[in-house]
């Protein structure tokens, strides 16, 4: 078998690969596979009982470096609070531990400076970087793998780098929330109509619509927040598989790491990923939520529909249509949503039938996690700024209002509270609805004499039911689409979202 050519004989390949947290794609072609190790002398640091070098595509194809150099940054701050650890315990030297952290400052510069070398032979971040601190601080480097694995390591590596992340994320989210929040406001008594099945069903206030927005939004920071903290429970110590004969305290690396827990398990915490596979769920859920928000305003932006503006930035034109202008970003997201949703799928998949406790598979849940970050944070990126921003067309969306008979309920109720069977007054709006689309007019401009021939319930007071105004201002509870409601609604959700800041 051969190595890809590219990966192991440009002599330039190995250049300025740089950790950067926005490149998800850390192109394999940054690495090489030295020379040494494609020519079957090899530099693997674990090569002691092999008689013969690792075949140089199977190298390649094995190593997880060129995207798991993501984890650089983490990688170090965990090699740093497990040296600390050991020297804590006793089990290194203050002096050995202290040359070790130089090194490791040393390593994390050159790495972020650009200037760091990643070999496909030393398969992955880990390796990488203890190779390298090797290389600069001598045989003492050596000593730092003491009492942990690849196993626990990598593990914590994600777990720490997920972490932020997810802060990440959630900030984006309450900062699309809060921009929600000011657009409601400024549009309590802006009426639209609200629909079932896409048909006219009720006049709403649009601030009521995006408050249903805000509410999806809440629901999903909340999952986050609580996928948080089973993320941030630290497996670091669970070496392999079993623990290590060293007398390590493992509190002692929580506490400088910042985890709020300890895995309980030492089988159970090196391969578990359910942390994972639950951020992934949180986002599929999300992503769920910002589809359905971009299905709306891809409809509203209709010539048809005519409801709302979105700021020019967030569209593009045609070359051949000079009239048009798309709503691209939101037809991405909703398109980005089905990424999302593949890679929950893969997670699950990958960790199905998996026995006790580390296996290779496990190398397979960082490109699925990377991508569904990368692909949520942008949605949001683009969401916290595009949604806050969108204009509705007011007088568009009143006129499509009163097109739909969406006061029919309206009337209907007011016969109730005139003593009509809801069943029978359903039945009398009915009729007066079809004399409405025959007339092509709505309810409100049939006359009293026209309405009084289906009812004698009906009084002339009853055009105060039949405005659109009445409408939503009679929906006067918790939860109902009153104006006076929705700017109750906005200041409970200001104060709710405060749990999140
Ligand atoms: N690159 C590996 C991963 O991403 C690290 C752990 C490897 N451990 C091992 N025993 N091969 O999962």
């Amino acid at each position: 078998m051969n190595a890809n050519s590219s990966n192991n004989s440009n002599p330039d390949s190995n250049k300025n690969s740089s950790v950067s947290d926005s490149s998800t794609d850390a192109s394999i072609t940054n690495t090489t596979v030295p020379q040494s190790a494609a020519n079957g002398q090899g530099q693997q640091m674990w090569g002691g009982r092999f008689s013969e070098a690792t075949d140089s595509f199977v190298a390649a194809f094995t190593a997880s470096v060129g995207f798991d150099q993501r984890f650089a940054r983490h990688d170090i701050q965990g090699s740093i609070a497990h040296a600390t650890m050991l020297k804590e315990c006793g089990i290194l030297s203050a002096d050995d531990v202290a040359i070790i952290i130089d090194g490791l400052q040393q390593v994390l510069r050159e790495i972020e400076a650009g200037e760091f070398n990643w070999s496909i032979a030393l398969e992955d971040v880990h390796m990488n970087v203890e190779s390298r601190l090797t290389d600069i601080v001598g045989a003492v480097g050596k000593k730092l793998h003491t009492g942990r694995s690849r196993n626990d390591q990598v593990a914590t590596d994600i777990r720490l780098w997920l972490r932020e992340e997810t802060d990440n994320i959630i900030a984006l989210l309450v900062r699309l929330q809060s921009g929600l929040l000011d657009l409601a406001e400024q549009h309590t008594d802006t009426i639209m109509p609200g629909f079932t099945h896409l048909q006219t069903a009720q006049p709403v206030s649009f601030g009521h619509h995006v408050m249903a927005w805000f509410e999806m939004l809440y629901r999903d920071t909340e999952r986050l927040v609580d996928a948080r903290r089973r993320i941030n429970q630290m497996p670091l110590g669970s070496a392999a598989l079993a623990g290590t004969t060293f007398p390590i305290d493992r509190t002692i690396t929580a506490k400088l790491l910042g985890f709020d827990g300890i895995c309980q398990n030492s089988l159970d915490a090196v391969s578990d990923r359910d942390f994972a596979i639950e951020f992934t769920s949180a986002a599929s859920i999300l992503m769920m939520h910002m589809s359905r928000m971009s299905e709306e305003i891809i409809l509203w932006m209709s010539a048809q529909f005519n409801f709302v503006q979105i700021p020019d930035r967030f569209c593009t034109g045609s070359s051949i249509m000079p009239q048009k202008k798309n709503p691209d970003v939101p037809e991405l997201v909703r398109g980005k949503a089905a990424r999302v949703f593949g890679q929950l799928m893969t997670l699950l998949s990958l960790m199905k039938s998996q026995p006790l406790a580390y296996n290779k598979d496990n190398q397979e849940d960082k490109e699925p996690l990377f991508d569904c970050v990368d692909t949520l944070t942008g949605s949001l990126l683009a969401f916290a700024d595009m949604l806050p921003n969108i204009t509705p067309n007011i007088e568009a969306m009143r006129a499509a209002t009163m097109k739909g008979y969406a006061t029919a309920t309206d009337l209907a109720d007011y016969l109730v509270r005139r003593g009509v069977a809801f069943r029978d007054a359903h039945e009398v709006v009915g009729n007066a609805v079809a004399l409405g689309i025959k007339e092509g007019v709505d309810l409100s401009d049939l006359s009293l004499a026209q309405l009084q021939q289906f009812s004698d319930a009906i009084g002339d007071d009853v055009f105060d039911y039949l405005t659109l105004e009445g409408s939503l201002a009679a929906r006067d509870h918790l939860g109902g689409t009153a104006p006076n409601q929705v700017k109750q609604a906005v200041i409970n959700g200001r104060a709710r979202l405060k749990a999140f800041a």
